[in-house]
C-alpha cells in the first residue's frame, strides 16, 4: 500500500505516515508478524577493505563526574582535540558497554540504547588532521570522512583529504571543531518493526546525539545540532549518496525487493543530521562549518571500503518507511537562532560517580520489582535535568524551543499521590497544554516540588493498570517508581516543515537518554518504550486532532536482573591490540 498520491503535500504525507504506524489495542501498526531469524541484519556495519585507524580505549582515563556534566560549559577544563579525545569521545557514544550471552547465543550492549538492540545508527566523522597522543596506540589521523565501527573500536577512512584540498578543507571546518555525521539503516528496525521503523530510527538517532553531547561534557567540549545542512548535502558530505547507485533514489536498494539488484546491495542508510563538536579552549571563532565547501574538497571517486551487506535476504518490503524518509527529506535552510532559556541551577545530585562509568554501566530494565520506589527528591531532581538550559547541557545543542513535555503516570513516589501529572518544560507550554487536554483535569502545581520545577497533578488515581495497557500490556510499565509519555507539540513541530517530523522525535530520544542515565546515577534504572498505543493515551488526557501527540514512552524503576544471562567487557576480543 501507499500512503500517498502525486498530489499529497509532504505535510499531509507525514501526517498520513504518523496516523499510519500508530499501534492501537488489537490492531498494531503494519509489521512483518514474524521474527525472520536466519535474517535479523547485522547490527554492525563494516567498510570492507577500507584503511583502518586502531582507537585506544580512553574512556576510563577522564576523570569528570557524572553530575558535572551538567555545569555550565567552560567549568570541565576541556581536553585536547586530539586522537585521545576522539576515541574518548565515540567510545563512550556508540561503542560497545558489555557483551551478554544465554546458552550459545551471544550479543553486544552499547553505550546508546536502541530498540530491538538493532542499532540502525551508525556515525562518521569529519575530521581535521587530528594529532597523535603521547604514549598511544593511535597514529596521527589524516584530515578526512571516517566511519566508526564500534565492533572493533575503530574508524575506516573512507576518503582522506587531498594535500591540495587541505587549506580548504580546514578553512571550511574551522579552527578546533569537527563534526560528526549521523545515519540510519532503516532496514535493522523494519525488518522487526515493519511501518514504525522510520519512527524507531529517529527515536535512535535522538538518543544517540544525547549520548554524543554527554560524552563531549565529559571531555569539556561542546556540541550542537546544526540546522542548515539539508540531506542531499549530509549524504554527499558522508558519501551516502553512493547507496542511490544500488537503487531508488535516497533509499538506496527497496527494502525487500527480491530482485538480484537488491539482493546483493549493501542496505542504504539515510542521511540524518550533523554535529559540530567544539573544543572551547581551541575553537573561539564559534564559526559555522561550511559544508558545501567540505563536500567541494572531496572527490567524488575516491571513496574507501565496500559497505557490507546485512541481511542475506530480505523476505518483506517496508516502502512505507522509504516514503516516510522521502517525504521528511530536509532541504538546505537558514540556520536557525538560538532560543535562549535559562532556569535556576540544576538540583544538586548525590552521586560521586565517574560520567565515564555511569555512562557505560547504562542499561535497560527488563523487568522491575514492583515494590521498590524512588523519593520525592530524586524525582525532582530527574525531572529538573529535563528542563531546558541554553548554557548547559544537554539542552545547549539544540536550537529550537523544548516541544515534548512529560505527562507522568506515578506509582510509587515517596511522599507523592498516585496519579496523572505533567511537566510543561517552557513556561509558554503550560496554556498550549492545557487547552489541548481534558477541562477537568486538575493542573495543580506540586507544593512539595521546588518553586522553579513546573510540575502539575493533573488527576489522582491509581494509574498501574492504565499504565500497563497504555504501554502494550508490557509489565515495565506499571511495576516501577513511574512511566511516562512524551507529549509533543506537534502542529508546532511541523509549521517549518514535514522534516521537523524528525526533530520532534529526536528531541524525545534526548529526554529518553537523559532519564536513562539519571536513572543510573539515582541507583535505579529506565527503559525506553516504543511500544504504546498512541491514541489509547490521548483519549484518558482528552487529546482530540494533532494539536498534540505522544511520540515516545519511558519507565523507571527498582530492576531485576536476570541472572542466567551471563555479562562480559566490552573489548576483551582487543586485549591484543593493548
Ligand atoms: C526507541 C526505543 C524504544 C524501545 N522500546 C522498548 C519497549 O517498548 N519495551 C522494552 O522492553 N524495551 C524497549 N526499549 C529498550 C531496548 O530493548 C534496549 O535499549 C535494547 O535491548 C538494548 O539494551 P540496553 O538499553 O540495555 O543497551 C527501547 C529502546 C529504545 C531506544
Amino acid at each position: 500500500m501507499s500512503l500517498l498520491t502525486d498530489k499529497t503535500p509532504p505535510q499531509a504525507a507525514i501526517r498520513r505516515y504518523h496516523q499510519h504506524s500508530k499501534h492501537h489495542p488489537g490492531r498494531f501498526a503494519p509489521g512483518p508478524g514474524y521474527m525472520d531469524w536466519d535474517n535479523q541484519p547485522d547490527p554492525f556495519r563494516r567498510y570492507v577493505g577500507a584503511p583502518q585507524v586502531l582507537l585506544e580505549l580512553a574512556a576510563d582515563r577522564l576523570t569528570t563526574s557524572y553530575a558535572a556534566l551538567f555545569d555550565p560549559v567552560g567549568t570541565v577544563p576541556p581536553a585536547p582535540m586530539d586522537g585521545r579525545g576522539v576515541a574518548a569521545l565515540f567510545e563512550l557514544a556508540l561503542g560497545l558497554s558489555a557483551w551478554k550471552a544465554y546458552m550459545e547465543v551471544r550479543w553486544a550492549l552499547r553505550c546508546n540504547p536502541s530498540s530491538g538492540n538493532l542499532h540502525p545508527t551508525e556515525g562518521y566523522a569529519i575530521l581535521p588532521d587530528i594529532p597523535a597522543p603521547d604514549q598511544s596506540i593511535t597514529p596521527d589521523i589524516k584530515a578526512g570522512v571516517y566511519h566508526y565501527q564500534s565492533h572493533d573500536h575503530l574508524l575506516e577512512q573512507r576518503q582522506a583529504v587531498l594535500a591540495s584540498s587541505s587549506k580548504a578543507w580546514h578553512e571550511a571546518l574551522g579552527r578546533g571543531a569537527f563534526l560528526v555525521g549521523l545515519s540510519s539503516v532503516h532496514w535493522r528496525e523494519s525488518w522487526k518493526y515493519g511501518d514504525r521503523a522510520y519512527r524507531y530510527c529517529r527515536l535512535n538517532e535522538g538518543h544517540a546525539v544525547a549520548v554524543f553531547r554527554m560524552a563531549a561534557a565529559a571531555l569539556g567540549w561542546k556540541v550542537e545540532v546544526l540546522t542548515a545542512p539539508g540531506d542531499d548535502e549530509i549524504a554527499r558530505l558522508l558519501g551516502l549518496d553512493l547507496f542511490d547507485q544500488g537503487g531508488e533514489k535516497h533509499g538506496g536498494i527497496v527494502q525487500g525487493n527480491h530482485d538480484s539488484q537488491s539482493d546483493v546491495a549493501p542496505e542504504a542508510e539515510h542521511p540524518d543530521l550533523l554535529l559540530c563538536i567544539r573544543c572551547p579552549s581551541e575553537d573561539r571563532s564559534g564559526q559555522e562549518p561550511l559544508i558545501s565547501k567540505l563536500t567541494d574538497a572531496l572527490q567524488s571517486d575516491r571513496w574507501e571500503g565496500v559497505p557490507n551487506r546485512l541481511s542475506e535476504h530480505h523476505a518483506l518490503a517496508w516502502p512505507v518507511v522509504e516514503e516516510a524518509a522521502d517525504q521528511a527529506w530536509k532541504p538546505s535552510t537558514k540556520t536557525e537562532v538560538k532560543a535562549l532559556v535559562s532556569s535556576p541551577p540544576l538540583l544538586k545530585l548525590e552521586c560521586r560517580k565517574s560520567a565515564a562509568k555511569l555512562i557505560r554501566q547504562r542499561r535497560s530494565a527488563q523487568r522491575y520489582d514492583g515494590k521498590g520506589g524512588l523519593s520525592m527528591s530524586a524525582l525532582f531532581r530527574m525531572l529538573d535535568a529535563l528542563l531546558p538550559r541554553h548554557e548547559c547541557p544537554p539542552w545547549d545543542m539544540f536550537s529550537w524551543p523544548a516541544r515534548l513535555h512529560p505527562v507522568l503516570m506515578i506509582h510509587r513516589v515517596q511522599g507523592m499521590v498516585p496519579g496523572l501529572y505533567a511537566l510543561p518544560r517552557r513556561p509558554e507550554a503550560l496554556s498550549v497544554l492545557q487547552k489541548g487536554m481534558d477541562r477537568s483535569l486538575l493542573w495543580k502545581k506540586v507544593s512539595s516540588a521546588p518553586l522553579h520545577l513546573p510540575l502539575y497533578l493533573l488527576r489522582q488515581e491509581d494509574v498501574q493498570d492504565f499504565s500497563r495497557m497504555v504501554s502494550c500490556q508490557q509489565e515495565i510499565a506499571a511495576d516501577g517508581a513511574f512511566s511516562l509519555g512524551m507529549v509533543a507539540e506537534f502542529d508546532a513541530g511541523l509549521a517549518q516543515g514535514p522534516w521537523g517530523y524528525r526533530n520532534l522525535f529526536w528531541e524525545a530520544g534526548a529526554l529518553g537518554q537523559i532519564l536513562y542515565l539519571e536513572a543510573e546515577a539515582a541507583g535505579i534504572r529506565g527503559t525506553g518504550i516504543g511500544c504504546y498505543f498512541d491514541d489509547l493515551f490521548h483519549q484518558a488526557l482528552g487529546i482530540q486532532g494533532e494539536t498534540l501527540q505522544s511520540l515516545y514512552h519511558f519507565t523507571v524503576g527498582v530492576a531485576l536482573e536476570d541472572n542466567r544471562l551471563q555479562t562480559d567487557p566490552p573489548y576483551a576480543h582487543l586485549a591484543n591490540r593493548f
